[in-house]
C-alpha cells in the first residue's frame, strides 16, 4: 500500500537528523476502528468526498479509496472538541469549498463552544467561525443529518440546525457570520433521558437536517423551498419553507412518528426520500420506516421494506443513485441480529431486493462478498467472529452521485464499499471490502514500546489493541487485533524490562477475566488465571523478570499476583495509585496517589513505604515511568512537572521547563546510549509534547503543529528502538509517531526573556519553520488548568462495545451485547447495571 513505501523512505531517512518540527504521521492500524456517522459527496465534482467521525476529525476521500485527515491542524489541547465533527457540507457550486460543525459535547465535558469550520481548499486550511453554543459531534443523534447545508443556488447562503434547543442558524456571508432564524420554533425537543446521572443523554436533540430543494423557484437569489428536520417523534418533524427560510410551516401529511434519520432530494423525480427510527440513534433503533414524499403533489408514501415481525430495527443511511433516478439503497440502523440488512429499490422503492436472505435457517444466502485486504484485523477480529458481518450503527450509506457503481456506507468498526454496486441489479451480488484506509480513528488507551522486544503495544477502545512488532510493520495494518481473549477495550499495557517478551495487558469489561498475558512480545495471549470476573480496569505494571504483576485496578483497589498466582490485595496503596515497575530490578516497584504520595517497594509489590516529601509542592501524580535499562532511576509526572530520581526514589530533584506535565515516556535517544524523556505538559509554545535530552536543561517543542487534541487524554511513548522514534496515542486519532532530533537540546531561537514572557501569557507560539525548537530555561510558565477527558473517553469506549464478540466463558452479557432470542446460546443475564430487553423474538439485547 502506499503509506507502507512512505515509511520505508522515513526508516531510509532517518539517518538524517530532522532539525524541523516533527513530522507526524499514523501508524496503520488501519480500518477506521470507530464510528463514522456521515460521509458526504460532492454533486458534480467527481469523487470529492469527505467522512466525519465522531472523535477523530474530518477526513477526506483520494482517488485510490484512501482518505485523509484534514483537521489535525486545528485540534490543540485547547480545541480538541474540534476533532468532534457533528455535520458536513459542501458547497455545490465550488468543490473546492467544505464546511463542518465542530464540537464534542454539549454538556460540560467539552468546556467550549461549537464553531462552523470553513475551508476553500478541500481541507488543507480552516477559518474558523465560533458559535455562541456547543456542537455535539459525540453526542446521541450523531449520525442524523446532515444538519449543515449550502444553499445550492447561493454559496453565500449557509443553514445550520443547532442542538440543544438553539434552533436554526443562517449564515448570508459564506459562513463568516451567522444569526439565529427565529421564524424557525421547531427546535427539536426531544430529550433521550431527562435524568440521565451521567449529563450526556439529558439534552434536547435539536434539527436533524438541512435539506434543499435545489428544483424549486430562486427568490432573491437563495434557493426558495427548504426542507429542516427536528427530533421529535410526537408531532411533525419534518418542516418547510417556500419563501426561503421566511416563514415555515411542517409538512402536510408527514408520518409523525418515529425520528427522521435522513432526508434526502431526487432532483429529476421531485421527490425527498427520508429513513424513520423509533430511536435518535446511533445505538438503538426497534421499528422505523422508509418514506418517499412527492414535492409535486405533496403526497407522502410509506415505502418501509419490511413490515409485519420483520422489522425490528430502525432506518438509517439511505443511499440515492443520481444517474439512475427511482434507485435507491437503504439500511438498518442496528439489526442486532443476525446481521445489518440493507435494501435496493430501482423502482422508487415500490419493490426492495436485501442484501441477504434466509436460506433455510440458519443458513443464508449472502448476495455480497465481504473481504478486508486493507486491514486484516477487521476480519480475523470481527467478520469472523461476530454474526454481524455488515456491521452496526449504519447511519450513512451514499451512492457517489456520478459513478453507479461505486458506493460507501460507515458502521461503528469501519467504512465498507465497493465499485459493483450495479451487479445487484444483474447478478445480484456485489463485492465489499473495509475502505477504510488514512481513517485512524482509534481511542487509544495504553502504549508501550519494549528495547529488544515489541516496537510498538497499543491498548485501544473498543478493538482490543494491536501490536507491532519492529519499526517496520508499522506501515502495515495488522492480521489480527488482541484475542484469545478478545475484549472490547483494553486500557493498558505493559512489557518486563529484563525479559520483553513478556507482556501483560488488562481490559474494562467484566464478566471474564480482565487480565492477559503473552510470552511472544503480544504475538498470542491467554487470559490470567488468577483473576475473577468481577475485577475490572485501571493501570498494569509488570516485574521485570515477568514474575510479578501489579495492577491498580478501576475497582478493586490495587492487586498483586505473583508466578500467575491469584490476585491479592496491595494494602498499603491506595486505589486508583499509578504504578510502574523498575525495568531492571525485579524486586522494586513504584507507585504514586493523586494526593501526591510518592510510594516504593522493595519485595516485588508485596508492600510499599511511602517516601515522605518526595514530589516537593505536586498535588497529583500523573505517571511514572522507569529507565528502560537503569535500574532505579526513575521519573515521576505531576501537576506542577516532572521529578527524577535515581536512586529507587528515594530522593528527587525537579527538572525545569515544563509543568503541569501528563503522560511522559523515555526513548532512545538520537546519541548511542543517551535516552530522551517525552512530556506532554506546559512548556514555552503552550500545552504540547516535548522532549528533553539533558533532563530538562533543555526542552525541545516536537509536536509542532500536529495536532493531537486534549494533552491530558493523550499517552506518549519513546521508541525502545529506534533513536528519536517517538509515539502518540490519541483519543480518537489512532497512535501517530515521528522521528524527531533532541541531541543535547537546540539553541533557543527566542531569548529566554521573551520566551518566558509569550508562555506565561498563555498565548502559544507556534510555527513550522525549520527554527521552531525551542529551548526553555525556567519552569515559571503558567499552569492551564486540565480538561476532563477520562468520563468522555469513557463515554466512547463503553458506548460502542458492540461489536466484540462475547469472550469464552462468559456468564454475563456485556452492555449493547445479545442476550436472548431464538437459537442463541449465550449468557442471557446482563453486566450492571445493564438488563436484557427483548427486542423482537430472535434478538434481547444489553440495555
Ligand atoms: C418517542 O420515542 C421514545 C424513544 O423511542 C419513546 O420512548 C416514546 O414513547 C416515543 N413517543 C411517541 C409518542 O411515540
Ligand atoms: C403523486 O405523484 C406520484 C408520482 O410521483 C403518483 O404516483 C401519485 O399518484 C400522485 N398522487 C396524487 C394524489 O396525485
Ligand atoms: C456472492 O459472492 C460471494 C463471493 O464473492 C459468495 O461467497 C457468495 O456465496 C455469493 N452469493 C450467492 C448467493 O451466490
Ligand atoms: C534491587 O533492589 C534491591 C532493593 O532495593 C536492592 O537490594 C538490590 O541491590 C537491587 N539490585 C540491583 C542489581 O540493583
Amino acid at each position: 500500500m502506499k503509506s507502507f513505501s512512505v515509511i520505508q523512505l522515513l526508516l531510509a531517512a532517518a539517518a538524517a537528523p530532522v532539525k524541523a518540527a516533527a513530522s507526524w504521521k499514523n501508524v496503520n492500524i488501519g480500518g477506521g476502528g470507530g464510528f463514522v456517522p456521515g460521509i458526504v459527496f460532492h454533486p458534480t465534482a467527481k469523487g470529492v468526498a469527505y467522512a466525519r467521525t465522531d472523535i477523530g476529525g474530518l477526513y477526506r476521500l483520494n482517488s485510490d479509496d484512501s482518505w485523509t485527515a484534514v483537521t489535525d491542524s486545528i485540534t490543540t489541547d485547547a480545541k480538541w472538541g474540534n476533532w468532534g465533527i457533528d455535520a458536513v457540507a459542501l458547497d455545490p457550486q465550488d468543490p473546492n469549498k467544505v464546511y463542518a460543525a465542530t464540537g464534542m459535547y454539549t454538556n460540560s465535558w467539552d468546556p467550549n463552544n461549537g464553531a462552523i469550520i470553513r475551508s476553500s481548499d478541500k481541507g488543507n486550511t480552516w477559518s474558523i467561525t465560533e458559535l455562541p453554543f456547543k456542537v455535539g459531534g459525540n453526542m446521541p443523534g450523531r449520525g442524523m443529518g446532515e444538519r449543515l447545508a449550502v444553499d445550492p443556488k447561493n454559496s453565500k447562503i449557509i443553514y445550520f440546525g443547532a442542538r440543544s434547543g438553539n434552533g436554526l442558524y443562517k449564515s448570508t456571508d459564506g459562513g463568516v457570520t451567522f444569526s439565529k432564524v427565529s421564524s424557525f420554533t421547531a427546535v427539536g425537543d426531544y430529550i433521550v433521558d431527562p435524568t440521565d446521572a451521567n449529563d450526556y443523554n439529558n439534552d434536547k436533540q435539536g434539527l436533524a437536517f438541512v435539506t434543499f430543494d435545489s428544483t424549486s423557484a430562486t427568490i432573491n437569489g437563495a434557493t426558495s423551498r427548504i426542507f429542516v428536520g427536528s427530533a421529535t417523534n410526537t408531532t411533525s418533524s419534518v418542516w418547510v419553507s417556500n419563501d426561503a427560510g421566511a416563514t415555515w410551516s411542517a409538512v402536510a401529511g408527514q408520518p409523525g412518528t418515529y425520528f427522521p434519520h435522513k432526508c434526502k432530494l431526487q432532483p429529476t423525480e421531485k421527490a425527498l426520500y427520508l429513513t424513520y427510527s423509533d430511536g435518535t440513534g446511533p445505538y438503538d433503533g426497534t421499528a422505523g420506516g422508509v418514506y418517499r414524499y412527492d414535492i409535486t403533489n405533496g403526497t407522502w408514501k410509506n415505502i418501509t421494506p419490511v413490515s409485519g415481525s420483520d422489522l425490528y430495527y430502525g432506518f438509517g443511511g439511505l443511499g440515492l443513485d443520481m444517474q439512475k433516478p427511482g434507485t435507491l439503497v437503504v439500511a438498518s440502523l442496528n439489526s442486532w441480529w443476525p446481521d445489518a440488512q440493507i435494501f435496493r429499490s430501482t423502482d422508487s422503492g415500490a419493490t426492495w431486493s436485501p442484501i441477504w436472505d434466509w436460506a433455510g435457517y440458519p443458513d443464508m444466502n449472502w448476495y455480497y462478498g465481504l473481504t478486508s485486504p486493507n486491514a486484516p484485523w477487521v476480519e480475523t477480529g470481527f467478520i469472523s467472529q461476530d454474526s454481524k458481518r455488515l456491521g452496526w450503527m449504519i447511519e450513512t450509506l451514499e451512492i457517489n452521485p456520478l459513478d453507479s457503481d461505486h458506493w460507501l456506507y460507515a458502521t461503528g468498526l469501519t467504512v465498507y464499499g465497493g465499485h459493483d454496486l450495479t451487479k445487484w441489479d444483474t447478478v445480484h451480488n456485489v463485492s465489499i471490502q473495509s475502505l477504510a484506509v488514512g481513517i485512524e480513528e482509534m481511542a487509544v488507551l495504553g502504549l508501550a514500546s519494549a528495547p529488544g522486544g515489541s516496537e510498538l503495544l497499543a491498548a485501544v477502545g473498543d478493538d482490543c489493541g494491536f501490536t507491532f512488532k519492529t519499526s517496520a510493520d508499522l506501515g502495515t495494518s495488522p492480521k489480527t487485533p488482541w484475542m484469545n481473549p478478545i475484549w472490547a477495550s483494553s486500557v493498558d499495557v505493559d512489557y518486563a524490562g529484563n525479559k520483553p517478551a513478556n507482556v501483560v495487558r488488562i481490559g474494562s469489561g467484566s464478566g471474564s477475566p480482565q487480565v492477559a498475558i503473552s510470552s511472544d512480545g503480544g504475538a498470542s495471549w491467554n487470559a490470567h488465571s488468577g483473576t475473577d470476573t468481577s475485577k475490572t480496569s485501571g493501570t498494569v505494571a509488570i516485574s521485570a523478570d515477568a514474575d510479578t504483576i501489579v495492577w491498580s485496578s478501576g475497582n478493586a483497589g490495587v492487586l498483586r499476583s505473583s508466578n500467575q498466582g491469584t490476585f491479592t490485595a496491595v494494602a498499603s496503596l491506595p486505589s486508583g495509585a499509578v504504578i510502574a515497575s523498575d525495568k531492571r530490578n525485579n524486586t522494586v516497584f513504584y507507585a504514586g496517589s493523586t494526593t501526591s504520595t510518592f510510594y516504593r517497594s522493595v519485595d516485588t509489590g508485596a508492600t510499599f513505604t511511602s517516601v515522605s516529601g518526595a514530589l516537593g509542592s505536586a498535588k497529583s501524580v500523573r505517571d511514572i515511568v522507569a529507565h528502560p535499562t537503569t535500574a532505579g532511576e526513575l521519573y515521576v509526572s505531576t501537576d506542577v512537572g516532572v521529578f527524577r530520581s535515581t536512586d529507587f526514589g528515594a530522593s528527587f530533584s525537579q527538572l525545569s521547563g515544563v509543568s503541569n506535565t501528563q503522560s511522559i515516556s523515555l526513548g532512545v535517544g538520537s546519541v548511542a546510549g543517551k535516552w530522551n524523556l517525552y512530556a506532554f505538559g506546559t512548556g514555552a509554545n503552550g500545552n504540547k509534547l516535548y522532549a528533553t535530552a539533558d533532563n530538562g536543561a533543555s526542552w525541545i517543542d516536537v509536536q509542532g503543529s500536529q495536532g493531537f487534541g486534549a494533552i491530558s487524554a493523550n499517552k506518549v511513548v519513546g521508541s525502545g528502538n529506534v533513536p528519536g522514534q517517538v509515539y502518540v496515542g490519541t483519543n480518537g486519532r489512532g497512535v501517530l509517531y515521528a522521528q524527531v532530533d533532541v541531541s543535547g537540546g537546540s539553541p533557543p531561537v527566542t531569548t529566554t526573556s521573551s520566551v518566558v514572557k509569550t508562555s506565561s501569557t498563555a498565548a502559544p507560539v507556534t510555527s513550522t519553520s525549520s527554527k521552531a525548537t525551542t529551548t526553555l530555561v525556567t519552569s515559571t510558565v503558567k499552569t492551564s488548568s486540565s480538561v476532563k477527558i477520562t468520563s468522555t473517553s469513557s463515554v466512547k469506549t463503553s458506548s460502542s462495545t458492540t461489536s466484540a464478540a462475547a469472550p469464552t466463558g462468559t456468564n454475563l452479557a456485556q452492555r449493547w451485547a445479545q442476550c436472548g432470542g431464538i437459537g442463541y446460546t449465550g449468557p442471557t443475564v446482563c453486566v450492571a447495571p445493564f438488563t436484557c430487553q427483548k427486542q423482537n423474538d430472535w434478538y434481547s439485547q444489553c440495555l
